[in-house]
């Protein structure tokens, strides 16, 4: 069910993913129709690490649905000098009349959306991406029609992303598929948990390490950095260990002419993708990343004009 907050896909019905990817669909076509359905409202948008798209495409989705958003860098709020995560949400309730946040631990969001008396949306934690994800399965819709059946192959670190891709295949039919290194493909914690909700779904979730028999078939490669934020001191293991795992033109062909490949971005060339790859046909990954404007106009619709029902 969509509560007061958008911490993970997981707390979500199908039908409420559903509505959200149509309602996106609407927002992309007739933007003006939704120009002033968060009017005057203020979104403040809490960053403890660096952003590009989600920062931007936050910023304007509030200005296009007449409202406005608030950079707030952790660093630069009193959170920087030791005041707690639970008073600044209660304060920033009395201001604002929604919170974004990008965080390291997961925990730090769902501390925030606990004291927070508005709508509080995961704009990425160490644990998922949903906005990501919504954005990914609406371009996904976009490019490959019918998404129930649809193979994902996901090359790469079992990240946030990953398991935000996960948790949205599971509620909208999309088998997923990793190709990855044992040790970084995803936690006996994480399977035991999404594996009986696959399951009972009727999405098959298959692991391997094997890249070209992961891409075989698929409709989507998928793929995103070898060392998220946060993990900088592991750069060089990780390197070394997603080698033989970069998306390139030989990956692409095993995958077959139908294939379409995407990138949450931001992408370190000639590492987990080439240029050619990168720049090619089958690539969609800028309509993936001007997505993030229309699915989380459409959440934000959904999370705070409940008010003003
Ligand atoms: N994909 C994504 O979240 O990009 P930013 O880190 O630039 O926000
Ligand atoms: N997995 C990446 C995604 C960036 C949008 C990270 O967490 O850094």
């Amino acid at each position: 069910m969509l509560g007061k907050d958008f911490l993970s896909i997981a707390t979500l019905e199908p039908g409420d993913v559903e509505d959200l990817l149509k309602l996106a669909l609407d927002v992309k076509a007739d933007p003006k129709e939704y120009k002033k359905a968060l009017k005057r409202q203020v979104l403040g948008m809490v960053f403890q690490k660096s952003s590009t798209r989600t920062r931007v495409s936050f910023e304007v989705g509030m200005y296009q649905l007449g409202g406005t958003g608030l950079f707030l860098s952790s660093n630069d709020l009193q959170l920087g000098r030791g005041e707690t995560l639970a008073d600044t949400a209660r304060v920033l309730s009395r201001y604002l009349d929604g919170i974004m946040a990008r965080v390291y631990g997961h925990e730090d969001i769902e501390e925030l959306a606990k004291h927070a008396t508005v709508p509080v949306i995961n704009g990425l934690s160490d644990k998922y991406h949903p906005c990501q994800a919504l954005a990914d399965y609406l371009t996904m819709k976009e490019h490959v029609g019918e998404l129930k059946g649809k193979r994902l192959c996901y090359i790469g670190d079992a990240n946030n992303v990953y398991n935000s891709l996960v948790y949205g295949g599971i509620k909208l039919g999309v088998n997923v598929t990793i190709g990855a290194p044992e040790v970084y493909q995803p936690s006996e914690d994480f399977l035991k948990v999404v594996k009986p909700q696959a399951e009972a779904a009727g999405v098959e979730l298959a692991i391997t390490n094997d890249p070209e028999k992961a891409v075989a078939g698929a409709d989507i490669i998928y793929t995103d950095v070898w060392a998220s934020m946060g993990q900088e001191d592991e750069r060089q293991v990780r390197l070394k260990a997603f080698q033989p795992y970069q998306v390139n033109e030989k990956l692409m062909s095993v995958a077959g002419p139908q294939a379409r490949f995407m990138h949450c971005l931001p992408a370190h060339r000639g590492e987990e993708v080439t240029d050619e790859v990168a720049d090619s046909e089958a690539s969609i990954i800028f309509d993936q990343a001007e997505n993030r404007l229309h699915a989380q106009k459409a959440l934000m619709i959904r999370l705070m004009g409940k008010k003003h029902k």
